[in-house]
């Protein structure tokens, strides 16, 4: 089993929405725990379940116990198990509790200042705790310069921290409609660009998660 931590201290990044779509997009059984008060990806398990969705399913409990949530997991067969975590700047007590079982910590951000000013604190975390990351741009439009500029100072500041770079997502209404419809872009509209990028930040991550 694999543990999967979707984290940026800044909200509104694209967090929840990759959280859960690496999980549905998962070629196996995946488990989502929702670390964030919010309730988010929690909501959309829990919605998903009651329409008779059965993957992914959900860890229900505190994060107190998230070392035991992660061993019944594996015990459960699940082969994906994400965490969603919450915006916290003021502390990381969440953030750490979700980095200390993960074998991979993926890093949304926009390609806004805002968000990307934050971006260093949260690799600091995820490199003081030794864990393998990589970055995605969400929300990213190659035509404008500014993006462009924040894309190359990734790649840098990603290959000066040993990051994987993910090829960047679009803002595609296909992401936001899904959430409605309790799906994500790869089930609602599975010929969508929405879809095909969500699909490859899944096939990245395959890769990635074979070599740990
Ligand atoms: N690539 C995207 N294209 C369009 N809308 C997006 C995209 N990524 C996220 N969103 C929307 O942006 C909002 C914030 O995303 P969310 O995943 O909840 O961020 P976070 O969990 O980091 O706070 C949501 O309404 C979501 O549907
Ligand atoms: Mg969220």
């Amino acid at each position: 089993m694999k543990v999967i931590a979707v984290c940026h201290q800044k909200g509104g990044v694209g967090k929840s929405t990759i959280a859960q779509a690496v999980a549905v997009g998962s070629p196996k059984k995946s488990r989502i725990f929702d670390a964030d008060a919010q309730g988010t990806s929690g909501k959309f398990v829990t919605q998903r379940i009651t329409d008779g969705r059965n993957n992914p399913d959900l860890a229900s409990g505190r994060i107190e116990n998230l070392r035991l949530l992660v061993e019944q997991a594996e015990k459960d067969g699940v082969e994906w198990f994400v965490i969603d975590t919450p915006p916290e700047q003021a502390t990381e007590v969440n953030l750490r509790a979700a980095l200390s079982v993960a074998d991979f910590a993926i890093l949304p951000t926009k390609a806004s200042a805002n968000d990307v000013e934050v971006l260093p604190k949260t690799i600091n975390v995820v490199r003081q705790l030794d864990v393998p990351f990589g970055i995605v741009i969400n929300e990213f439009d190659g035509r404008r310069s500014l993006h462009k500029q924040v894309s190359n100072d990734l790649k840098e500041l990603v290959a000066n921290n040993g990051g994987h770079f993910f090829a960047p997502l679009r803002n595609l209404a296909v992401h936001q409609e899904a959430t409605f419809a309790r799906e994500c872009a790869i089930e609602y509209a599975p010929s969508s660009n929405g879809a095909r990028e969500m699909t490859l930040l899944v096939r990245e991550l395959v890769g990635l998660l074979k070599g740990i």
